[in-house]
């Protein structure tokens, strides 16, 4: 009687199981969804003082952004609108090799092989980390069905005893059947359908594998080369897109430029539009492509993608990149540098925010940051800091004169030296940030805009944010950085 109760549970349970499996959307996302629970964390752009010691120090002198008149007089002629080309653009050999005419400018690889490596990385992990659950699941399904069979026969087999001694043991058959006939239903109904589903869910998941699989093995043989498609680069070159628009380079695409003679030249996406153009695009977020939560290193390097080609035969929309601290700095130190900092939410409205000096200073700064002179509709975060706080918790979300921290080289404002106070680590990507931010452009990419802390991976607004305009929780669609020398208004205009 014992055993029989035991095994009626054991299979209530196997099936509860069964279907909590079959429930079970298993998407690939959601094995990342760890989250430390019982942490309350204020959230909102900044660290405010905890009670117990801890005080918020501003930052010690900076040096101001470079100022004054600059290089460049205004342009000598307006640009006419829809004016003639007189840019060449120079064909690739054998109609798509990757490598620029000018050999020792480089392989150029525009169309995206670092989204390909990033997924073909994640997917690769997720694929081995369900392999073995998928096995598991399906051999364990298997047992329970032999088991519950096994148990059936045994059954079978005794009430053929029982009835020989039927006189001895007739009060306990009845009791016996009852079992029997439920565990035998059972078995019969309910485990079957079950099993069937849980199959179901196998097969899926098999299928999307192989899927996967295949997807995979398609992108390693794309990848194998550097790439194939046509992009071809701009034979007008210059020291930046200043430059590169006065010598007739009047298009938005991807050139090379070379601000040093004494460094090799390196490829970047001119604006040549916007406000008339001749802006270097620093940093772009358009589609969460590519993943901003990167090294020190990484961002002093830069990463991403420069530009694409959607078919028109040349890299004329900016991909997701960061153009690298190291160059971001030698840029801006050649002169007076302005700075366009445009976004765009999800319903399509776009605002800005503008600076008319803009500094980066080098590594062994740790890329500190100088901005001054905003214009523009976005609100001033850069040197205002949240106009939703007050006080200290607002001067912590400002982030001129902040040096740039990673989530492996804490430079930020909250409690320096303490591993677990750091920004750059809670709020998604490499920022100059304070304690924390007020703007953070390199944060996490949600999709829609609003999001919540239980989204965020730790409770923090880690979102494209930009509090001023949308407060912390609404993560942007849109976002870019462009620099561009400073050019005193002609006073005679
Ligand atoms: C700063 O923030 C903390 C916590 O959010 C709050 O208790 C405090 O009153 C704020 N201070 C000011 C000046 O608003």
């Amino acid at each position: 009687m014992r055993t029989m109760r035991t095994m009626r549970t054991l299979l209530c349970l196997c099936l509860c199981v069964s279907a909590a499996w079959a429930q079970g959307n298993l998407d690939y996302d959601e094995y990342d969804t760890v989250r430390e629970k019982g942490v309350v964390v204020n959230a909102r752009g900044h660290r405010p003082v905890t009670r117990g010691g801890d005080t918020y120090t501003r930052q010690r002198y900076a040096p101001p952004p470079i100022s004054g008149g600059g290089r460049y007089r205004g342009r000598p002629t307006p640009a006419p609108v829809g004016g003639q080309q007189q840019q060449e653009k120079e064909k690739q050999p054998e109609g798509g090799g990757c490598t620029h005419a000018a050999e020792e400018m480089g392989v150029l690889c525009p169309t995206g092989c670092e989204l390909k490596t990033m997924l073909l990385k994640q997917e690769r992990n997720s694929i081995n980390e369900l392999k073995p659950q998928v096995d598991d699941l399906a051999r364990s399904s298997n047992t329970i069905y032999d088991y519950v069979n096994s148990i059936s026969s045994s059954l079978r087999e005794r009430q053929r005893v029982f009835t020989d001694n039927n006189r001895v043991v007739s009060q306990f058959t009845d009791s016996v059947e009852d079992q029997h006939d439920y565990i035998k239903k059972t078995v019969d109904t309910v485990f079957p359908s079950s099993i069937r589903v849980l199959q179901g869910v196998l097969d899926r998941i098999r299928v999307k594998i192989q899927k996967l699989e295949k997807a995979i093995q398609g992108q390693r043989e794309e990848c194998k080369e550097p790439c194939k498609t046509t992009c071809p680069i701009p034979v007008v070159s210059g020291k930046e897109c200043e430059d590169i628009f006065r010598r007739g380079g009047k298009d938005s695409q991807m050139y090379f430029i070379q601000p040093d003679a004494f460094l090799p030249p390196y490829k970047v996406f001119c604006d040549q539009t916007t406000q008339n153009g001749g802006w270097v695009v620093l940093q772009n977020r358009l589609d969460g492509s590519v993943d901003f939560g990167r090294r020190w290193d990484e961002y002093r390097r830069g990463f991403g993608n420069t530009a694409f080609d959607v078919g028109k035969g040349h890299c004329e929309t900016p991909g997701e990149h960061w153009l690298g601290n190291d160059r971001m700095s030698q840029l801006t130190k050649m002169g007076p540098t302005e700075v366009l900092i445009e976004m765009e939410d999800w319903t399509g409205a776009k605002v800005f925010a503008q600076y008319r000096q803009f500094t980066v200073m080098a590594e062994t700064a740790n890329y500190l940051l100088a901005v001054n002179g905003y214009s523009g509709n976005a609100g001033n975060c850069l040197l205002d800091g949240s106009s939703e706080l007050f006080g200290e918790n607002r001067t912590m979300t400002i982030h001129n004169s902040m040096m740039f921290s990673t989530y492996d080289r804490d430079n930020d404002n909250w409690i320096p030296g303490d591993p677990s106070k750091q920004c750059a680590r809670e709020d998604g990507g490499g920022w100059w940030y304070n304690r924390c931010h007020s703007a953070n452009p390199n944060g996490r990419y949600y999709i829609g805009g609003a999001y919540t802390r239980h989204m965020a991976k730790h409770g923090t607004d880690d979102g494209l944010v930009w509090m001023n305009w949308k407060g912390s929780w609404y993560s942007l669609k849109a976002m870019s950085m462009k620099i561009r020398p400073y050019i005193a208004p002609n006073p005679h205009a």
